[in-house]
Order: C-alpha cells, then structure tokens, then sequence
C-alpha cells in the first residue's frame, strides 16, 4: 500500500497551519522541502517552520535537506520535530557520518539522489538507510515535469532492496499526479511525495485519496477522521 507525503512546499504559505489540515486525515507524512540556495537554485525555509507545525499535526515530518551542508541542519532539524531526515548523496563526502549523526538523533534516515546521480555510490550504505529517495525532477521547485527516464532506476532500486532483503522505503519525489503516481509504483515506490497534485486543488484531502486509489489502493471510510485501507484484489 503506497503511502502520501504531502509536500509543504506546494502549499499556502500565508495560511500553513490551514493548509495543512487539510491533508492531515489523508497524507501519512508531512513532507518539508528545505532548500538552502545553494545546492539548489531556491530558499525555502528553516526549522523554526518545522517547530510552529510540530504540536499542532499528528503526523510525522520528514526533512528533506536541500543543502550543502547538511551536516549542520540534522540536530536542528531532528531537534525542531523530524521523524526522518534525507539528506542527499551529492552534498557529502562524508555520507556515513551523516547517517550516523541522524541516527543518533533518534530519527529515521534517507538518502536522496538526484535524477542523474547512479545507484552505485549506495552499494555499502544501502543496509544502513531506512529509506531512498530518487529524486523524478531536478530539485529546487515544485510544479515540474515527471522524469520518467528515472524509473529504471527506481525499479532497480527495488531488485537490489529485495535481493538484499533490505526493508527499504522508496520514496519517489517530484511530478507526482494520479499518471505519475501509478508508474512510480509499480515502479517499486513505497512512498510518494506529491506537492502541487496536492496542495494546488480544490479538495487537498480528496487529492491524497485520489493517488492512493491511483496506485491501487482502495479505501472504506469506517467513521469519520478513521480510514481502513485493504489494497484492490487484482
Ligand atoms: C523538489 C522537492 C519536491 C517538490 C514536490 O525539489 O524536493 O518535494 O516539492 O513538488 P511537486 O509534487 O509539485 O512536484
Ligand atoms: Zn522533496
């Protein structure tokens, strides 16, 4: 069953905490973009976001560490709220001190690639992580295109996590919609980060129900607020 993080970066800024309860019954994590301006061309923003939303949203926050020095944003950002903290292969030499410092934190741990970074660089790292995030857009921007060329990729990622019999999260991020959603999942995606398909609709909630069905999950409603997933019987 393909879970949804829904990604803040897509939503109201000037109304975050509305725009989030929006999704709070839906989404299963709250995704937070952070971008630092350097390793990607943006700025969005610090942990002090993180901290305003952490006692108001029962879901878990994840980090997703756009930035060239992710060794200095991992205790601010595990200490602001975070549940998980992916940080990108590209930003470090160092990519097991990173994960180290992240688990001593107590917080899950991801690895993001961009879309032309190689599977390669994962191969003595892969057992420790709890989660891949293969990036399916140039990062630094909500609202773009799906790079479908990535999903080769994703779908070996998978290969090698089952292989390994690794319990990995795969979690697919950028242009995901109800197209996008389905081919990144069978693709092999667990997870899957869906900003403006989100945030950028009438029915934020609806919209997150709307992918999961996309990928093949079903739902009944059992009583309001509390939603019984059973995957369709293909
Ligand atoms: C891009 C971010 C993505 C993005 C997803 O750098 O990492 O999480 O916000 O937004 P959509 O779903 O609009 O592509
Ligand atoms: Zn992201």
């Amino acid at each position: 069953m393909v879970k949804i993080a829904a990604s803040i970066l897509a939503a109201d800024f000037s109304d975050l905490y509305e725009a989030v309860r929006k999704v709070e019954k839906a989404a299963d994590s709250l995704h937070f973009d952070i971008m630092d301006g350097h390793f990607v061309p943006n700025i969005t923003f610090g942990p002090d976001i993180v901290r305003s939303l952490r006692d108001k949203v029962g879901l878990p926050f994840e980090a997703h560490l756009m930035v060239d020095n992710p060794q200095e944003w991992i205790v601010p950002f595990a200490r602001a709220g975070c549940d998980l903290i992916t940080v990108h292969i590209e930003t470090s030499y160092h990519l097991d001190r990173l994960i180290t410092l992240i688990k001593k934190e107590g917080v899950k741990a991801g690895v993001a690639l961009n879309p032309s970074t190689s599977l390669g660089q994962l191969e003595h790292i892969l057992s420790r992580v709890d989660l891949v995030l293969p990036m399916t857009v140039n990062p630094g921007f909500g609202a773009q295109e799906f790079l479908s060329w990535v999903l080769p990729k994703i779908r070996t990622l998978r290969e090698i996590a089952r292989e390994k019999g690794l319990s990995l999260e795969i979690e697919v991020d950028g242009g995901i919609n109800q197209a996008t959603a389905k081919e990144a999942a069978t693709s092999g995606a667990t997870v899957l980060v869906a900003g403006t398909a989100v945030f950028n609709v009438n029915d934020p909630k609806e919209a997150v129900f709307e992918l999961k069905r996309s990928c093949g999950s079903l739902f009944s409603r059992e009583k309001e607020g509390v939603v019984q997933w059973r995957q369709r019987l293909d």
